[in-house]
């Protein structure tokens, strides 16, 4: 069977990194690996691949930035040649970016199947580019993965048929649960001993100038106390720099790699945050997460993790950051099946899933 992966962003390329290795442990499977281009710096894309020991990827569609439909049309006119040329059994997309949504339509369009990994989330905010990402590929594709239970709730309620979704558990754990011990070797030298790590690029945080200014000063109060580390985001950079918004006393870092990111959420003392993959780190390693934003498509790490939803209550985040500096916060665990064997789960379904799809097109064939 030829499998076909396609990823374009940073977050993409730790959930594809165990599939890959997974399905290439399979006999008789042969893997085709198309990477958009829609990160393209070093720090955001080839790094990643190096750590994850991923394959260089087969195709690059290169399509770079650009606004959502540009880069949607781009990577949906250049992906749909390698689809014509290559016929895969199934292709696989991660997460909720646009490289995400438009390959799904692509196949969808010339009847390819399509594996969903990171299925059903929800953040029930049609203003965030990724609900919209997720809400389409989500009627679209064939095999649903979810992360959580939540997840195949909300896939039931759009009236998605059973047989499509898949409860498999988180995939990002897979690869933190491997990279766990090199990531705590790595943890850059020189950081102080106890400090805050921040990492914000939602267009809701970053492209409203007021609202930045209310959250860097913040930020700033907070370093007055304890030490801010802040990684910066290429968008969130162009803003700062377009506003020329004084910083002060936090430490701005380069976008860091995964290994000592990774390194740097076990060390921190709370993170603040407007990623989804990182409220889901913090909850595997019990770290307090103070997400800046009113609502996450990942309930369960506040339900059962260490994240809480800030919204934008700014007076909150300090009285609660600094609960949580004095030792006082919520106990929180691991939800079900972040187990590390997400991958495995999701290959092995794959897997039985193309060969059905062989049969009954044989079976078709006969009569
Ligand atoms: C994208 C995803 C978001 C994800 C985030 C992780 C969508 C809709 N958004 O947001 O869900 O959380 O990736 O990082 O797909 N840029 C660079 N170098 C790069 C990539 C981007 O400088 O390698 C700059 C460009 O100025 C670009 C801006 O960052 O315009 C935004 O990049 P884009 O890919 O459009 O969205 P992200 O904000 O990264």
């Amino acid at each position: 069977m030829l499998i076909c992966h396609v990823v374009g962003a940073r977050p993409n390329f730790m959930k594809a990194a165990p599939l890959i290795r997974a399905l290439a442990a399979m006999d008789g499977t042969r893997q085709l690996l198309v990477h958009t281009g829609q990160h393209y710096d070093a720090n955001m894309s080839d790094v990643f691949f190096r750590q994850l020991a991923m394959p260089a990827p087969d195709v690059n569609l290169q399509v770079g930035s650009g606004t959502h439909a540009q880069q949607t049309a781009q990577i949906m006119s250049r992906f749909e040649p390698v689809l014509e040329e290559h016929a895969p059994d199934m292709v696989v997309v991660y997460g909720d970016v646009n490289s995400t949504v438009a390959a799904t339509l692509v196949c969808a369009k010339l009847g390819i199947r399509v594996a969903h990994v990171e299925a059903g989330l929800r953040s029930f905010d049609r203003t965030m580019p990724e609900e919209i990402n997720r809400l389409v590929t989500d009627q679209l594709a064939d095999l649903l993965f979810a992360p959580s239970r939540d997840g195949v709730d909300n896939l039931l309620r759009e009236g998605v048929a059973p047989e499509r979704i898949h409860l498999v558990g988180n995939i990002m754990i897979d690869t933190l649960k491997q990279m766990l011990p090199e990531a705590k070797r790595r943890i850059p030298q020189g950081l102080p001993s106890r400090y805050v790590l921040v990492t914000l690029h939602r267009p809701s945080n970053v492209d409203d100038p007021e609202w930045l200014v209310s959250v860097l000063s913040l930020l700033q109060a907070v370093a007055k106390d304890v030490p801010v580390l802040f990684p910066v985001h290429p968008r969130t950079r162009a803003r700062l720099q377009g506003a020329k918004l004084s910083t002060g006393e936090l430490q701005l870092l380069d976008p860091m790699p995964y290994l000592e990111f990774l390194g740097m959420q076990t060390a921190a003392a709370a993170v603040i945050t407007d990623s989804g993959g990182i409220q889901e780190e913090t909850t595997y390693l019990g770290i307090p997460c103070f997400t800046l934003r009113e609502n996450t498509e990942r309930p369960i790490t506040i339900s059962v993790g260490s994240n809480v939803l800030i919204g934008r209550d700014l007076e909150a985040l300090r009285r609660q950051l600094g609960h949580a500096l004095e030792g006082r916060f919520k106990s929180s665990a691991v939800p079900e099946l972040w187990d590390g064997s997400a991958s495995q789960r999701i290959a092995e379904l794959i897997a039985r899933d193309v060969d059905s799809a062989r049969h009954s097109a044989a079976v078709v064939g006969a009569n």
